[in-house]
């Protein structure tokens, strides 16, 4: 088994003190343990100000989006070049919450993916169906679609992150051998770490974590709860895999 990765997506839920206040906690519990790594991805404003938080220490840093182009008159983006110059280590891509509400295609995305190697980040790209696809059944082939066109196939190094969209946010997660039936056919697809994300919390890690496929989760909501992050953390480090 790869190493296990624990991805904070803080989304756009933070200010300047619950950044300081999160970070502080984050440096105490993982700042120096690295069998588990940890990797927060703040909004854009507070990047830097976790850095400092967190210099010297085994935490990472990553964005939560970047732009498709490398440079130029693209008021408000942010490239992937600045994230790697301001320390980003990785950088999530196609987030649903981003093709939904920002209309990333998968065109889209693989531009995005393009620029973020060039910028030596390693992206964390983001695929998972739709609950009216779950239903009919076409999820395996929507999935494999999503993994073909972002070109990621063709990287050295990335990090995929299965997320179905009816999970995300809402609590309710799949049953674990449907979220074992998707990695194992997007493991025989890719050699890349494979995350688990939509609704991570403390109940249900222990759980999660004796998926054999699975390299470790995305964590939305409970990452903004120190405590119950750590316990997501506890389930990593010491899965119950049979
Ligand atoms: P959630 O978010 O853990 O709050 O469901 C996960 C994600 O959007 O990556």
């Amino acid at each position: 088994m790869s190493k296990r990765i624990l991805v904070a997506n803080w989304k756009m839920n933070v200010n300047t003190e619950t950044i300081q206040d999160l970070s502080k906690k984050y440096l105490n519990r993982f700042g120096h343990h690295d069998e588990v790594e940890i990797i927060i991805c703040p909004p854009y404003p507070y990047i830097d100000g976790v850095k400092n938080i967190i210099q010297g220490s085994r935490i990472k840093l990553g964005a939560q989006n970047a732009a498709e182009h490398e440079r130029g008159s693209y008021t408000g983006e942010v490239s992937s070049g600045m994230l790697h110059d301001i320390g980003c280590k990785y950088v999530i891509i196609g987030h649903s919450e981003r093709r939904k509400y920002y209309n990333e295609t998968d065109e889209v995305i693989a531009r995005k993916i393009a620029s973020a190697i060039e910028a030596s980040l390693i992206p964390i790209l983001c695929v998972g169906e739709e609950l009216s696809i779950r239903r009919e059944g076409a999820y395996l082939k929507i999935i494999r679609e999503q993994i073909e066109k972002s070109r990621i196939l063709i990287q050295k190094s990335a990090i995929i992150a299965y997320e179905p969209v009816w999970a995300i946010g809402t609590g309710t997660i799949p049953k674990m051998e449907e979220i074992a039936e998707v990695a194992e056919m997007i493991k025989g697809l890719s050699r890349f770490p494979l995350l688990y994300g939509g609704s991570v919390s403390c109940d249900n890690s222990t759980a999660l974590s004796a998926i054999k496929k699975l390299d470790g989760f995305l964590v939305g909501a409970a990452s903004l709860k120190s405590e119950e992050f750590n316990l997501i953390h506890q389930s990593l480090l010491n899965p119950n895999i049979a």
